[in-house]
């Protein structure tokens, strides 16, 4: 394990299921030439079945985790979501909830409470991770039984384009990204590798798509950045949002999420980018600690998500 945190030791058996995330890890970047790049790092160890910090049991939302969204809050936030969701089914003439990355539950219950007057005709959830869904069943059966029957998880996008509403708290920060580091003029592609024993950061020349986004985002910016500037970029983000919105038929999607528009979060003042780690309420910028026992995130590019929304 990695030093030089004050952060709380974790238990034995967590200690062991890291571990077991490492050698997963360590097997992936052997396959891969001794270099995994960023974003199949963040992947593994957020995603990976049964291992990854979302597929695997460790209590992650709330006091008892990691950190805590707004749903984990109290009714408040669903409330505010419900008079939305409302306005959008009654001017459809009723409609179905999409919820992406539904976490602990929380929101599906306390949104199915405030809309129990006016229920949407389903409400649809789908995550990627198997354990949190069970998480969503659990809370659901205790919260909202009588209101169960609407609920249906979904495996994958729905073919059909619905209508309703589309909803994604907190889900596109949670979506890897790929981190560069400016050299001489051009990105150097930053991934992990094994040294010493250990995960430490790595440098390779760029992917085709990575050196163009740069590129492009150095035009929109208008200028070019300066050596040395590290931080991140979500390719896989503009293809999932566009997915997302494309199950949406006719109604209103609300993703919402922490970030800022594109001179924000490329700020010359933020040399270092936004990806941050989450562990026991602890917010710290080493992704390699504890692999599989934290949260790794990264702000979310509004302007880049609007550009997405808005591609024909
Ligand atoms: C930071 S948590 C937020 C959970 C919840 N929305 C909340 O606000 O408490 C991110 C959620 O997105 C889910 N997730 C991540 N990537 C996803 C994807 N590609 N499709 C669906 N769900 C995803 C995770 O499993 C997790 O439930």
């Amino acid at each position: 394990m990695q030093t030089g945190f004050d952060l709380p030791a974790p238990a034995t058996e967590a200690l062991a299921h890291s571990e077991r995330v490492r050698t997963l890890v360590a097997e992936r970047i052997a396959n891969n030439g001794g270099f995994l790049s960023f974003a199949d790092y963040m992947d593994a160890v957020l995603y990976a079945p049964g291992l990854g910090y979302y597929s695997a049991g460790a209590q992650k939302f709330g006091a008892a985790g990691d950190f805590v969204t707004a749903p984990e809050l109290g009714p408040v936030f669903a409330r505010c979501l419900a008079r939305l969701a409302s306005a959008a089914l009654r001017q459809l003439g009723g409609g179905v909830i999409l919820e992406v990355g539904g976490g602990s539950g929380a929101l599906a219950a306390d949104l199915l409470l405030a809309l129990r007057d006016e229920p949407p005709e389903r409400y649809l959830l789908l995550d990627v991770s198997g354990d949190l869904r069970e998480r969503q069943r659990a809370t659901l059966a205790a919260r909202v039984p009588e209101q169960l029957h609407r609920v249906t998880w979904l495996d994958t996008l729905p073919p059909e384009p619905l209508t309703g509403v589309l909803l994604a708290n907190e889900v596109l920060d949670a979506l890897p990204v790929e981190r560069f580091r400016m050299r001489d003029g051009r990105p150097a592609q930053l991934g992990v590798q094994v040294a010493g024993g250990r995960f430490a950061w790595a440098e390779q020349p760029p992917t085709g798509p990575l050196a163009a986004a740069v590129a492009d985002l150095e035009e929109a910016l208008g200028q070019p950045f300066p050596d040395g500037y590290t931080t991140e970029i979500g390719l896989r983000h503009p293809v999932w949002l566009r997915s997302l919105l494309a199950a949406l038929g006719r109604g209103l999607a609300l993703c919402i999420d922490y970030g800022g528009t594109r001179r924000e979060i490329y700020h010359a003042g933020r040399p270092d980018g936004t990806l941050v780690c989450h562990y026991r309420h602890r917010q710290h910028t080493d992704p390699f600690f504890l692999p599989g026992l934290q949260d790794l995130t990264a702000w979310v590019d509004f302007s880049a998500a609007a550009d997405a929304a808005a591609a024909p």
